[in-house]
C-alpha cells in the first residue's frame, strides 16, 4: 500500500522545462540493510556526503536537468528525508538573526530546488513497487527515477542525455556501465544490441543480479531511469522475483523484449553511497574537490596515505598528527 503526504510548496519552484519529461521519481524507502546499524534509525539516503544528505545531490542532478517536479518515495523513519526538503522555520529564524546568510541559504536551498511530494511506500516490497506508488502522481506521461542513494559526478550530464535519447527514440531508456564480470551480480544486467549511435544501444533482455556464468555481458543497469508510462501496467503484474521483491528489472526485461527500451552507455563518476566502502570513497573524493574544505584536507589525506603502515593501520601517521 503507497500513501500520500502533503506536498511541500515551494517558494521559488525551479523554471518549468520545455522537454516533455517534467517529473522525477525518487525510490528511497530501502531497508539499507548493507548500512547497518547506521541505517537502523537514519534512512541511508539522509547519510551525509560531506556537509549535505547523499539524497540532496540526486535532487540537485535532476533540477539541473529540468525535472521541477519531484516525488520521494519513502518508507519507515523517513520524516527525516521529508523535513530536509522543507522548511526549518525556527532554524532559518536562528540563523537570520544572527546573520549568518551563508548558513541560512545552505538550510533553505533543499526547499527550493523544486517542487517535492512526498508518498510513502508502506512495506519496502521492492523498487519495482516503489516506482508503482508512484503511479497516480505521475499519470500518463513519461518520467525519470532516480535511486536516492545513487550519485552521479555533477560534472556528468548522464540524465540530460537519456531524456534526450526518450525525446528522440520514446520508449524508455535506462543507463549502463560496464563493470568488472566479477562484480555483475550486484546489479540488473543488460543483453545489448547496436543502434549505429555512439553510446546508445538496444536493450534486448535483462537480468537481475546474475551470476558472472548467466550475466548475457557486462552492461550494469545503474540508477537512473527515464521510463514510459507503460511501466506502470506492467508493473501491476509483476510478481515478486529475485528476494522476494518486485523487480523494476524484471518489469524492464518485460519491455526490452518488446523492443522499446534504450541504454546510454556511461563512462564517468557515480557513487553507490548504500555501500560502505562506496560511500568512503565518495566522502573522500567529494572533500578533495571542496574549494573549502580540499586544500588542506588533501594536505592531510597526502600525509595519512604516506604513514600508512603495512597492515594499513596509519598507526605511524596517527602518532605524528
Ligand atoms: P537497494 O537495492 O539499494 O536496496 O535499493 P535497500 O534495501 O535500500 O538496501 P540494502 O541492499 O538492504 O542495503 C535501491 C533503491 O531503491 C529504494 C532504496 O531506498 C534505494 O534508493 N527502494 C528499494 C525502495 O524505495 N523500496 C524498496 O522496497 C526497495
Amino acid at each position: 500500500m503507497c500513501r500520500m503526504t502533503a506536498p511541500h510548496p515551494s517558494p521559488s519552484p525551479a523554471p518549468a522545462s520545455p522537454r516533455p519529461v517534467r517529473k522525477a521519481v525518487v525510490p528511497a524507502a530501502g531497508l539499507g540493510t548493507r548500512f547497518l546499524p547506521a541505517t537502523k534509525a537514519t534512512p541511508k539516503e539522509m547519510l551525509p556526503v560531506v556537509d549535505k544528505p547523499a539524497i540532496q545531490y540526486v535532487v540537485e542532478e535532476a533540477a539541473k536537468a529540468g525535472l521541477d517536479d519531484i516525488l520521494m518515495v519513502t518508507g519507515r523513519h523517513k520524516r527525516a528525508i521529508e523535513d530536509h526538503f522543507d522548511n526549518a522555520f525556527e532554524l532559518e529564524q536562528a540563523l537570520s538573526a544572527k546573520g549568518d546568510t551563508v548558513r541560512l541559504e545552505a538550510v533553505r536551498d533543499p526547499a527550493r530546488l523544486a517542487d517535492i511530494h512526498h508518498i510513502r511506500q508502506g512495506d519496502p516490497l521492492g523498487l519495482g513497487h516503489a516506482v508503482l506508488c508512484a503511479r497516480h502522481h505521475v499519470g500518463d506521461q513519461p518520467f525519470a527515477v532516480l535511486l536516492g542513494d545513487d550519485l552521479i559526478d555533477a560534472r556528468e550530464t548522464l540524465l540530460s542525455r537519456m531524456l534526450d535519447v526518450r525525446d528522440r527514440r520514446q520508449g524508455s531508456v535506462v543507463a549502463l556501465m560496464e563493470v568488472d564480470p566479477s562484480q555483475v551480480h550486484r546489479y540488473g544486467c543488460a543483453a545489448v544490441a547496436p543502434t549505429g549511435e555512439n553510446g546508445v544501444v538496444r536493450v534486448t533482455g535483462l537480468v537481475e543480479k546474475p551470476s558472472p556464468q548467466k550475466a548475457p555481458s557486462n552492461y550494469a543497469v545503474i540508477g537512473r531511469y527515464v521510463l514510459d508510462p507503460e511501466v506502470f501496467d506492467v508493473l501491476e503484474k509483476t510478481a515478486p522475483g529475485r528476494g522476494g521483491e518486485i523487480q523494476l528489472t524484471d518489469a524492464l526485461q518485460e519491455l526490452a523484449a518488446a523492443g522499446t527500451v534504450h541504454g546510454v552507455v556511461f563512462d564517468g563518476l557515480r557513487y553507490d553511497t548504500g555501500d560502505k566502502a562506496d560511500y568512503l570513497r565518495t566522502v573522500v573524493r567529494i572533500a578533495c574537490e571542496r574549494p573549502d574544505l580540499g586544500p588542506e584536507f588533501t594536505a592531510w589525506l597526502k600525509d595519512f596515505v604516506a604513514g600508512l603502515t603495512q597492515d594499513g593501520t596509519g598507526r605511524e601517521e596517527s602518532r605524528a598528527a
